[in-house]
């Protein structure tokens, strides 16, 4: 991987000569170096970070705010719009955050309210997650004080996120909280596969949002899709390790908003906890989860390929008053083949009040990694269809 982003490094300086060169005059450059930037591995950046990014947003035409090589240490900050014209965050530098928990403040690095945003370069974020995962309780502890998520977006639009790298994130690596037309691609996030809450990606209230042509390594869900998303695409990505892609969880809270309008394509899962998984709790909080594609999609050694399930409840207390109020409907599986680790393969537990509607399932071929015998496919309140081939056999 070291490499590939070594050719891609070079790859997009020399694209950048030929496509960006011309039109140089036009990109006016905000270097963080000049605005007081130093590498010395202690002094935190923020102030010249901050500088480099109001001058670069209050100037009209593009502008670029440049982090040259070197390593940065960055405490928390957050770079505001609206801008006067579009901008790109070059990084071609690291960015290192602070050592231990952070606890009370929700984000390290944060982009808001900001059109016609680009950020790429090739640098790595460091979220120095090894330091602060041990305080992390929230297994045990229903009102744990939750770790800073390493990069947010929130109210970005029309925007670009490529060429970069996370890694050791304290909570998920990158959260999109309504944003609009975004689009994410070769991106590399990775963490141990043991580290607590590293999310790859999570995306909220946000449309238009597509996700492409990366790797994703990390100790929870891959990418998580939750309540208020639609019109998602999400296409060759690698899992794991780690959870899968999952929409959910939904039903949680109260006034949660559908999720309509989810492709999941060509993407490979190995070695991870759930392939696509769809999560809701037991609440009689109403949404429904509509409109979902899941197909070409290779399983390596997945522990649940194809997971639904309704009574979501990763650690008690959970509300099991009721069944599960969230609709899901309109979902496709399409050929959807390799490995799976478990004997059930395919698990669809429905709500029993709001059974699944027009699940469709075609061409699903897995075979059986373990000792166990044949692979089986377990359903609860589930209607729909199967076509063509079919292993685990179907099992509505
Ligand atoms: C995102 O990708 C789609 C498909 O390639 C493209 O049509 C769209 O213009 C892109 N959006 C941005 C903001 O780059």
């Amino acid at each position: 991987m070291a490499l590939k982003l070594g050719f891609a490094r070079v790859f997009c300086a020399l694209l950048s000569l030929l496509v960006s060169f011309p039109r140089a005059h036009n990109a006016k450059i905000f270097n963080v170096r000049n605005y007081g930037a130093i590498t010395d591995g202690r002094t935190d950046n923020r102030k010249a970070f901050l500088k480099a990014w109001n001058e670069a947003c209050n100037q009209k035409g593009i502008s670029t705010v440049y982090i040259p090589k070197g390593v940065y240490m960055l405490g928390t900050v957050e770079f505001s719009g609206p801008c006067k014209g579009p901008i790109t965050f070059l990084m071609t530098g690291d960015l290192m955050a602070p050592t231990g928990p952070s606890f009370g403040t929700e984000k390290w690095i944060a982009f808001r309210y900001v059109n016609k945003l680009i950020v790429k370069g090739g640098g790595t974020l460091d979220g120095q997650g090894a330091s602060a995962w041990p305080f992390n309780d929230c297994d045990k502890n229903t009102n744990c004080k939750s770790l800073p998520i390493s990069i947010r977006f929130d109210f970005v639009t029309n925007s670009r996120i490529k060429y970069i790298r996370s890694v050791n994130s304290k909570n998920a690596h990158i959260t999109l909280f309504a944003c609009k037309k975004v689009n994410v691609s070769k991106i590399e996030l990775s963490a141990p596969a043991d580290s607590p809450n590293t999310d790859g990606i999570k995306i909220g209230s946000s449309t238009d949002i597509r996700i492409s042509s990366s790797k994703i390594s990390t100790g929870d869900d891959c990418i998580a899709i939750l309540s208020g998303s639609t019109n998602i695409d999400i296409s060759y990505v690698y899992c794991g390790p780690g959870h899968g892609i999952s929409v959910g969880s939904l039903g949680k809270f109260r006034g949660e908003d559908n999720v309509k309008g989810l492709v999941v394509r060509r993407c490979t899962f190995s070695g991870t906890d759930n392939g696509v998984r769809i999560k809701t709790w037991e609440s009689p909080w109403r949404s429904t989860a509509s409109n979902f594609i899941f197909e070409d999609i290779f399983m390596d050694k997945v522990r649940n390929p194809i997971i639904v399930d309704q009574t979501y409840c990763p650690h008690t207390p959970c509300n099991q008053r009721t069944a599960s109020h969230v609709q899901i409907e309109d979902v496709t599986y399409r050929n959807i083949w390799g490995t799976s680790s478990s004997q059930i393969a395919v698990s669809m537990q429905c709500s029993k009040n709001f059974p699944c509607k027009n699940i469709v399932m075609k061409d699903i071929n897995l075979a059986n990694l373990g000792r166990e015998g044949p692979l089986k496919s377990w359903c609860s309140y589930v209607n729909g269809r199967v076509y063509g081939r079919q292993n685990p056999p179907p099992c509505f």
